[in-house]
Formats: structure tokens, C-alpha cells, sequence
């Protein structure tokens, strides 16, 4: 009888109650919009928004209703024309296109390598092509392309860089954080993100101008001198009239559980790295799976798991997503044709045309992902790994046999 997993892939670990604790004294105050604070009271979201900041070291931050909101609050706080390319990867989530074409941009999906990283010589030909002056850069499930590289290209050829940190919050390139590249960065506290507030965003920048632009974005009304970790007044001079208020602001409750959150991340950021390594280990000798090369100067924060199948055929790939699952073990499978839950392709984003990449869709159509929650214990993770592992073995075999 084959062993079956029993844990649940989606199930994150509860909030604590510490935690609990400060969104309850939020409740009972009864002041939940972020505006709305007592006398002498700074307000957990503007606490959140200092804290965030100095944390990753950045001069100013903005908690926002989500991570796709900070990218269209970055993206509209440079300034982008209707009918505008934005380059991005074609290995992303659908927010992140999403949130280009939300403010009238068009994305330019840029290809992925076996890293499961941008490929930089397909970004410099379509800086060219397009002459596109933005780059939003998704590190998509928490891979991180050679950044100093990257940004020599980018400054070389006038173009800003946003970062999507929804996965990489805590990751480093070469000791800089994940988001410090960039001139704005944006982060998902979605409930599959480090944090957890259910749905929620973080911006941040070094930019005074950027930032006072996104504050008002944001919905700030005239009330952006009770933000901790904006710029200071003389930016908002002019900007307060020119800039049109597109609500999405935090409010208290979720800040005061992601506070508490925040306090505890790198330490939570180990715990999933080492789920992610006892995986890795666990299929490193499995013939006919690829693993995820991961350069030593990227310090990443696993919070999911991703393999190849490399030119494996559907059906093959299909059988081991089938087998799997039997046995409780949940993959999702990025190359599929049909858009299925979390998971998409370039070509299911219709409303943005995009040239076939066959290279990129090589590596797209064998990506095969997992979650890796912190309800589960290292011996799950074995065991996940065991059962992958026999799977893809058995489905190889029967291909060679
Ligand atoms: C890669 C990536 N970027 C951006 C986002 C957007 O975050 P949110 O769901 O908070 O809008 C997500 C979240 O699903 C994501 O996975």
C-alpha cells in the first residue's frame, strides 16, 4: 500500500495570539480607518509604514489594500501614459499584468530561463524593440535574476525598475535586500505571503517625489503629515492638486497584526527555508527532474517549491500531476493550457498580445510547483518529497519502457 500525505497544502499557521490581542484593542477602539486616531496616537498603520521602512531600510513606505494596488500606485506614481509598454516577465501572476493593465499600460512579457529567472538578453532586445522606459520586475515564487547585472543593463539603457517583491520579502541578491534595487518596490501581505493579513500591500521607495505621489494616490485626503515614513510636506506642495485619490489604503486592524508579524519574519523566513531544503534533498536524485539552480549570491525565502519536467509530454506531466495527487500531494502545473486557480500563462492574458516564446515556453510548460506551509513539519516535508520523487520515477520509466 503506497503511503499517502494527509497535510493540507493551503493551510497557513494561525495568527498569535499576540497578535489577536492588538486587533482586538483596534476593535474595541472602535478606529479602524487609518486616519482615525486618538489624541497623541500615531495609528498602527503609520507604525507599520515606519517599521516596514526601517526594516528594510528604504527612506519611506506606504501600506496600501494590496500587493497588486502598490505596483499600479508605482506605476502610476511614474507617471504612465495610456497605451504605454511595461516590460515584465512572462513567469509572473496574473496581478502583475493585471496591474499594468489597470492603469492603461500594456504589458511586454519578457522570456524565463531554467533559473526560472528573467532572461536578460531577451530584456535588452525588447528594451529596444518597445523603447519602454519602465520594468516591472516580478520575482516570481522567490527567484531572483542577477540583480547587479540587471540593473548595470537597466540604468544603461534609462530604464526604472519596479520591484514585485510579493515573494522574495526578507530575500537578498549579493547582501541587498530584495526591493533595495529598484526605485520602488512593492509587497503582498496576502495570506500566502511572509505576512498575513488576509489581503493587504506595502510600497516602498528612496524617492520623495515618488512616494508623495503614491501617498495621495492612495487616498491620503490632506492628512499625509500623519504618515511616519513619507516625505515631508514641501513635497506634497504642488502634488496634493495634481494627483487623484485612488482609495486603497490599510486600515488598523490589519496593520496591527502584521506588526506583530514583521517582528518574527526572518525567523520565519528560515523555517520555510528549511522545508524548501529537506524537498530539494529529498528529489535530488531523481532521474528525469530538474531542481531550481540557486546562485550563492541569492540568500532567498522559500515559501513554495518548484521542479522542472523539462521536455517531458503533457500526458506525462499530466499522469504525474494525477499520481500525486492521489497520494495527497498537491502540484501546480504552470504549463497546462487552461488557466486553473492560482496558476496562468503569458498566452491566457488575452487582453495583452505577446509574440510566441519558445524558449520560455519550454521552461513554462514543465514548471511544476508546490506550497510549502509552515503547518507542515519537516518530516512532511520527507515524505512529500519521497512520494514526488517515486511518482516522477514511475512516470519516467513507463516513458522509457
Ligand atoms: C508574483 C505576485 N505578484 C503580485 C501579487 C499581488 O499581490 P496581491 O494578491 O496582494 O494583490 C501576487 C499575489 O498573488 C503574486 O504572487
Amino acid at each position: 500500500m503506497s503511503e499517502i500525505f494527509t497535510g493540507n497544502f493551503t493551510q497557513q499557521e494561525p495568527i498569535s495570539d499576540e497578535a489577536i490581542e492588538a486587533a482586538v484593542n483596534v476593535m474595541r477602539s472602535g478606529r479602524l480607518h487609518r486616519y482615525n486616531v486618538g489624541e497623541g496616537e500615531d495609528g498602527e498603520v503609520a507604525l507599520l509604514e515606519q517599521e516596514f521602512a526601517a526594516y528594510m531600510g528604504s527612506k519611506y513606505c506606504l501600506a496600501v489594500s494590496s500587493g497588486g494596488y502598490a505596483i499600479a500606485t508605482a506605476l502610476r506614481a511614474l507617471g504612465i501614459a495610456p497605451g504605454e509598454p511595461v516590460l515584465t516577465n512572462a513567469f509572473t501572476l496574473a496581478p502583475v499584468p493585471g496591474a499594468i493593465a489597470s492603469t492603461g499600460g500594456v504589458p511586454v512579457f519578457v522570456g524565463v530561463t531554467e533559473d526560472l529567472v528573467i532572461d536578460l538578453p531577451d530584456l535588452e532586445a525588447k528594451i529596444k524593440a518597445t523603447g519602454s522606459r519602465i520594468l516591472l520586475l516580478s520575482h516570481m515564487r522567490g527567484h531572483i535574476c542577477d540583480m547587479d547585472d540587471l540593473m548595470m543593463l537597466c540604468n544603461a539603457l534609462e530604464v526604472q525598475v519596479i520591484e514585485d517583491c510579493a515573494h522574495t520579502m526578507g530575500a537578498r541578491w549579493n547582501g541587498v535586500l530584495s526591493g533595495r534595487h529598484g526605485v520602488m518596490a512593492a509587497y503582498s501581505t496576502q495570506t500566502y505571503k511572509h505576512l498575513n493579513s488576509g489581503e493587504g500591500g506595502l510600497l516602498i521607495s528612496d524617492d520623495p517625489d515618488l512616494m508623495a505621489k503614491a501617498t495621495m494616490l492612495s487616498g491620503s485626503y490632506m492628512l499625509f503629515e500623519r504618515h511616519l515614513a513619507a516625505p515631508g510636506p514641501e513635497y506634497f506642495t504642488e502634488t496634493k492638486y495634481q494627483t487623484p485619490n485612488i482609495s486603497g489604503r490599510m486600515d488598523h486592524l490589519r496593520a496591527a497584526i502584521l506588526r506583530v508579524q514583521l517582528r518574527d519574519l526572518d525567523q520565519q523566513c528560515a523555517r520555510w527555508n528549511e522545508r524548501y531544503k529537506v524537498v530539494e534533498d529529498g528529489l535530488a536524485d531523481t532521474t528525469g527532474l530538474t531542481l531550481i539552480n540557486r546562485p550563492a549570491a541569492e540568500a532567498y525565502v522559500a515559501s513554495s517549491f518548484q521542479f522542472l519536467l523539462l521536455d517531458w509530454s503533457e500526458a506525462a506531466i499530466d499522469d504525474v500531476v494525477a499520481r500525486c495527487l492521489k497520494r495527497g500531494v498537491e502540484l501546480k502545473w504552470f504549463g497546462g493550457a487552461e488557466p486553473a486557480g492560482f496558476t496562468s500563462r503569458y498566452d491566457s492574458w488575452r487582453y495583452a498580445p505577446s509574440e510566441a516564446m519558445p524558449d520560455s515556453d519550454r521552461v513554462l510548460k514543465g514548471i511544476l510547483d508546490l506550497r510549502l506551509p509552515l503547518t507542515f513539519s519537516l518530516d512532511d516535508c520527507t515524505q512529500i518529497a519521497r512520494i514526488i520523487g517515486a511518482e516522477v520515477a514511475a512516470v519516467h520509466q513507463g516513458q522509457q519502457g
